[in-house]
């Protein structure tokens, strides 16, 4: 016993986001470790334990008590019922800037209005929410470096899901120079939490977000152009095509691997994918 429960006062007494007693944190560090990786977790750092998320009275040392209803011990959380969860807190401007005066509090308005949240409520098992992006107790700031979130991260973040997109991205001229700035490469066009559907709209016009970086005339808005009227092309023929059943999957599948090729911002590799469809729609 005096083995297991030196080192565990001596992590105790190191730790300063603590609150003097917290059976939750203590109990949980003997049983399975879990409070040692938490002692990382941007919560701990900011006051929040294990009772601020789960409930239950973080006071008392008799475990059926500790996690009971009747000391508002909350049952597990559903995958689509984290984003309110973590929303409770991550909402209320006059909690947050207690502890980040700049803190925003729209992640959950702007994750809502996403692609994800859509694919989400339709119960898509690969849709993310908060945890698959950020972890579960080994939360860390975005200025982290070990942050999944940190713009050195976020590719690998995304990679999860999107891995042939990541691969065209990496090998792009994005690729380093993005990495050597510090932008992070794939929500500085598609945002972290307000992921919109992506179209050719995003390549040229009034929505584009090459233009952002890339004059009028420069070498980027020239591909950038030639992009939107491959893409928007084969769009169209795929909106159009009405032959058979197998025509139709190959217009789509190669609609599918000129969006992914589009990351390669390259003429070369967009065009080929777009000619084999619109062949296809053509005959
Ligand atoms: C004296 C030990 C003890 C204390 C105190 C304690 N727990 Fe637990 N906790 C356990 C055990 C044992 C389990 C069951 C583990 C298992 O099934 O793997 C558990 C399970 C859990 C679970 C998972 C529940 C589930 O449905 O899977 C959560 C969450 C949890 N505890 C949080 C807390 C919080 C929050 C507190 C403080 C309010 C707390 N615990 C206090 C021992 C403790
Ligand atoms: C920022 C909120 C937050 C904090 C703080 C937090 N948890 Fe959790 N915890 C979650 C979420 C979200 C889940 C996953 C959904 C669920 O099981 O409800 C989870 C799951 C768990 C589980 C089930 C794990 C499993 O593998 O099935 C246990 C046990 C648990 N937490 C214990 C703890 C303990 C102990 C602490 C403190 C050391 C803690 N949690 C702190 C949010 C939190
Ligand atoms: C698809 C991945 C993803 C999902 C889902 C996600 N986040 Fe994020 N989150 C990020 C990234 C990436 C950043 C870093 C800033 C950026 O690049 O936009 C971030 C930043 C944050 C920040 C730091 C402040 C800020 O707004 O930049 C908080 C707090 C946060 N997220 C909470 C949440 C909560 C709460 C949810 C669920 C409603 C959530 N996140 C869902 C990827 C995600
Ligand atoms: C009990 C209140 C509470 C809950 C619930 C909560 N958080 Fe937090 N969260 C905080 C506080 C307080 C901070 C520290 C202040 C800050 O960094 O803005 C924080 C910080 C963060 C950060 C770091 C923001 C930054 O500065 O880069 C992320 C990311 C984050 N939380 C994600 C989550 C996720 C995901 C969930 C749901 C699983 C969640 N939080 C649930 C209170 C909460
Ligand atoms: C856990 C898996 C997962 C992670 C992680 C993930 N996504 Fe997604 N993403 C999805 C799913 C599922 C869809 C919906 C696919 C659909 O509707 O066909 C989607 C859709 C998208 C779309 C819209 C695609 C379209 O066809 O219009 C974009 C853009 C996107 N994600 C970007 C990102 C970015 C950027 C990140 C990282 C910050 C990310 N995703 C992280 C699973 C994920
Ligand atoms: C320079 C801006 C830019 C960056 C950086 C970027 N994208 Fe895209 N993304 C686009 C455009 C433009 C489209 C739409 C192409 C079309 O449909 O014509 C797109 C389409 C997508 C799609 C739908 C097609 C597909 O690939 O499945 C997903 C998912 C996606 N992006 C995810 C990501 C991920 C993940 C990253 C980071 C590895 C990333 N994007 C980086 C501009 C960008
Ligand atoms: C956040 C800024 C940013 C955005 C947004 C952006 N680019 Fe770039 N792009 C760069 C930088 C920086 C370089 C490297 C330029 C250099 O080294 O001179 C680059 C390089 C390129 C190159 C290689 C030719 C050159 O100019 O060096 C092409 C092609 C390109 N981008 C196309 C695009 C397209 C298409 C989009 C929209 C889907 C886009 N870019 C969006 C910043 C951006």
């Amino acid at each position: 016993m005096r083995i297991k429960t030196f080192p565990l006062i001596l992590l105790l007494s190191a730790a300063g986001g603590a609150a003097d007693k917290d059976t939750c944190f203590e109990c949980h560090t003997v049983m399975e470790g879990m409070s040692q990786v938490f002692q990382d977790d941007v919560h701990y750092h900011n006051q929040q334990s294990c009772a601020s998320c789960h409930g239950g009275d973080s006071k008392e040392e008799d475990q059926n008590l500790s996690m009971s209803a009747g000391r508002g011990f909350k049952v597990r959380v559903t995958r689509a019922g984290v984003p309110d969860y973590c929303g409770r807190c991550h909402s209320d401007a006059a909690f947050m800037h207690k502890y980040n005066p700049r803190q925003r509090v729209d992640q959950v308005s702007l994750y809502r209005s996403s692609v994800h949240a859509v694919a989400l409520a339709a119960n898509s098992p690969h849709a993310p929410q908060c945890v698959d992006c950020h972890g579960i107790h080994t939360i860390r700031a975005v200025d982290d470096p070990v942050s999944p979130a940190n713009p050195a991260h976020v590719v690998e973040m995304c990679a999860k899901c999107h891995a042939g997109t990541a691969e065209a991205f990496k090998k792009s001229p994005h690729g380093k120079v993005f990495a050597a700035n510090g932008m992070s490469g794939c929500t500085t066009c598609h945002a972290g939490h307000a992921t919109q559907p992506a179209t050719s709209a995003m390549l040229s016009g009034a929505k584009a977000s090459c233009s952002g970086c890339h004059a009028a005339g420069s070498a980027g808005a020239r591909t950038a152009a030639e992009l939107a009227r491959l893409m928007s092309g084969l769009e169209a023929a795929a909106r159009e095509a009405n032959g058979s059943e197998a025509q139709l999957k190959t217009v789509r599948d190669n609609l599918a691997k000129a969006r992914v090729a589009v990351h390669a911002v390259t003429v070369a590799a967009v065009k080929s994918p777009v000619d084999a469809g619109m062949a296809a729609a053509k005959q």
